[in-house]
């Protein structure tokens, strides 16, 4: 039977980007989390206190933001021991693969020195601590051909500065378990979209340009693979972990969808069309520009373990999210707004056109 744990104060780390703050919002919202939950964010270009408004309001008792830096090992115990924290979910990272080609060293600070810091702290007060959860992606498993599949027993080929970074954070993750005996799981995910994702990444960038009616810029031939998980059931997949996964197991974690970057721009000009139809088809917005350097192929997930030994599956297919999503961008002007107030695509798109 798999074990149950129950946690009193959880640090969430990186809770105010994109999965971290859907994470918070599921589980007092939907998973009927009863203890108190410390959101603690460092608030990069990435990070943004506005996507989690309403939880800040409706969960005052619950629901405590700080920020502070993973790195600043000071700040982080005064909030383990103040808050008694009891269970930790490391979300916080530099996220974006183009930005770490461009500029690898945040990612070696927040994802290496950053995961380090904390699994010393775990280390520091292991008598407090239920479990340390630690998120990671498909991408430290590097890049598969047409056939395949990623599992836990994957070898792992990081390619970028981004995955290797990721890589990197998980390696010192399981040395740390396995030397100091520490309460620890782990999970691997593909590709999220849904609400509140920062409109760098493939999705919102697509469907707020397509909207805009600006160019939409695949990478080289754009037959690149990617397996899409709607962000609530990867938020369920980690909660069920949390609470019921086994004592220091990894698992992998994906929806299933395996779609080629220009389909996944080709549906979202084609929903964008029927509801808000042009003259011309969104479709004549896609402009291939030149490729991502050391560009992944496919990404594919076997995720078997979760689904037999924890129960979990994706709720929503690549077509329902996606119908969510759009909806979502659509009503929510005033964080689209305020997050594209800054100028970080000029910043990346100047780098790669050519
Ligand atoms: P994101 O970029 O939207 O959010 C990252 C958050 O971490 C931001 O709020 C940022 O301010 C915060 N942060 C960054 N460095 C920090 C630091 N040093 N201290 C404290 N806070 C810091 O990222 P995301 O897409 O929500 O990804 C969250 C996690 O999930 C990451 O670890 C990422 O590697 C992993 N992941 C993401 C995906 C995906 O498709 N987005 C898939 C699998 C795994
Ligand atoms: O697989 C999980 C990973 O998914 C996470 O670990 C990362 O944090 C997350 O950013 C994501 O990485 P990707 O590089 O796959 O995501 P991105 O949205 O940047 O790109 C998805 C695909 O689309 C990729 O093959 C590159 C391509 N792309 C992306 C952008 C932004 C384009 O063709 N054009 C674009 O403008």
């Amino acid at each position: 039977m798999p074990q149950s744990r129950t946690f009193k104060s959880l640090m969430v780390t990186g809770g105010c980007g994109f999965i971290g703050s859907n994470f918070i919002r599921y589980l007092l919202t939907e998973a009927g989390f009863s203890g108190k939950i410390i959101n603690v964010d460092k608030l990069t270009y990435a990070g943004n206190p506005l996507s989690l408004n309403d939880i800040a309001q409706n969960y005052p008792d619950q629901y405590q933001f700080v920020q502070a830096d993973v790195c600043n090992t000071d700040k982080i115990e005064t909030i383990v021991k103040s808050f008694a924290v009891d269970g930790i979910c490391h979300f916080a990272a530099e996220s974006h693969v183009d930005r770490s080609i461009l500029s690898p060293q945040p990612f070696i600070d927040s994802n290496i020195v950053g995961t380090f810091k904390l699994l010393e702290i775990l280390r520091k007060y292991e008598d407090q601590f239920i479990l340390f959860h630690h998120i990671s992606t498909d991408e430290v498993f590097g890049s598969l051909e047409d056939t395949g599949y990623f599992s836990e027993t994957s070898p792992y080929q990081p390619n970028s500065p981004y995955s290797a970074s990721k890589a990197s954070s998980d390696l010192l993750v399981n040395a740390y378990a396995n030397t100091y005996n520490l309460p620890i799981t782990m999970s691997n995910c593909s590709n999220n979209f849904g609400p509140y994702q920062f409109p760098e990444k493939l999705i919102p960038l697509m469907l707020l340009n397509a909207l805009a009616s600006k160019p939409l810029p695949v990478y080289g031939d754009g037959k690149q693979v990617r397996d899409w998980l709607y962000v609530t059931d990867h938020c369920e997949a980690v909660w069920t972990i949390m609470s019921q996964g086994l004592m220091g197991e990894t698992y992998v974690i994906g929806g299933d969808a395996e779609k080629q970057n220009i389909e996944v721009v080709q549906e979202i000009c084609d929903i964008l069309d029927k509801r808000w139809p042009t003259k011309e088809s969104r479709r004549s917005l896609i402009t291939h520009i030149k490729d991502r350097p050391g560009h992944d192929r496919r990404y594919a997930i076997d995720c078997t373990k979760i689904k037999q030994t924890l129960g979990w599956q994706p709720k929503e297919s690549f077509e329902t999210g996606l119908e969510k999503t759009i909806e979502w961008y659509m009503n929510h002007q005033k964080w689209v707004e305020k997050v594209q107030s800054g100028d970080y695509r000029n910043w990346i798109a100047t780098q790669y056109d050519g």
